[in-house]
């Protein structure tokens, strides 16, 4: 009796420990992100001319350090004493945020720090477009404008401002997707009430844009 008591406690305990294991590895934690590779890629004018935009992904995972490198191309910070970025924006407002979107959760690209900070634990990827490949791919990224960083300006000129602004950003994920070989997509088409409200975005956070990136498939 007093074995079965005994065994039974341990199996219990093996549950508990197991659970609580599963629910800790399962939560979200902040990515410190590799230094982007800035010695790498190629030359700008073959990266011009392979500039494309791809529908058809792999679902490979994207290594750290490619997607430290996408991040920092698309806008990180290429002048530290300023805190300027790779990409312009208009009146150096910087507001736009890049959310990644994987098969983990949503994380938010934090530049100073080159970090992915913790958004939402949930696989929201097939949220960021109509089109089935965004829940192949495994990275979709959500370009959110914060309006209000946007002072001095009306609702009209900060829909035209954050839309060019976004543009530039994912021009820059397209040449270094054509610099990598790696596969991309801007994409207009997203239900962008949905999304928001999916992600929880607070009324002056705007979706603008997403973009899928991954490798192309074999
Ligand atoms: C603002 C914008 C929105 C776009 N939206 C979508 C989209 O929702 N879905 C899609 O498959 N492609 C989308 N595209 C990609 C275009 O279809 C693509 O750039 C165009 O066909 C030209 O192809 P290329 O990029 O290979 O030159 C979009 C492109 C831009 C610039």
């Amino acid at each position: 009796m007093n074995k079965w008591r005994c065994l039974k406690g341990a199996l219990l305990f093996l549950i508990f420990f197991a659970s609580t294991t599963v629910s800790v590895a399962g939560e979200l934690q902040t990515i410190k992100l590799p230094a982007p590779d800035k010695k790498g890629g190629r030359p700008l004018m073959q990266v011009l001319n392979e500039r494309r935009t791809s529908r058809e992904f792999s679902t490979r995972e994207l290594p750290e350090q490619v997607i430290s490198n996408i991040l920092w191309a698309a806008f990180g910070i290429n002048r530290p004493a300023s805190g300027k970025r790779t990409a312009p924006s208009a009146v150096n407002w910087q507001e736009i945020d890049i959310y990644l979107a994987s098969r983990e959760g949503v994380y938010l690209y934090d530049p100073g720090e080159h970090s992915l900070e913790p958004y939402m634990e949930e696989d929201i990827r097939e949220h960021t477009g109509r089109q089935k490949f965004t829940s192949v791919a495994p990275v979709n990224l959500i370009y959110v404008a914060d309006h209000r960083r946007m002072k001095g300006t009306d609702d009209q000129q900060k829909i035209f401002y954050s839309a060019a602004d976004t543009g530039f950003i994912s021009q820059n994920v397209y040449l270094y997707c054509a610099s990598e070989g790696l596969a991309t997509v801007v994409i207009g088409a997203v239900d962008k009430k949905a999304l928001e409200k999916v992600m929880a975005l607070e009324p002056h956070r705007k979706v603008i844009l997403t973009q899928t990136v991954g490798y192309p498939p074999r």
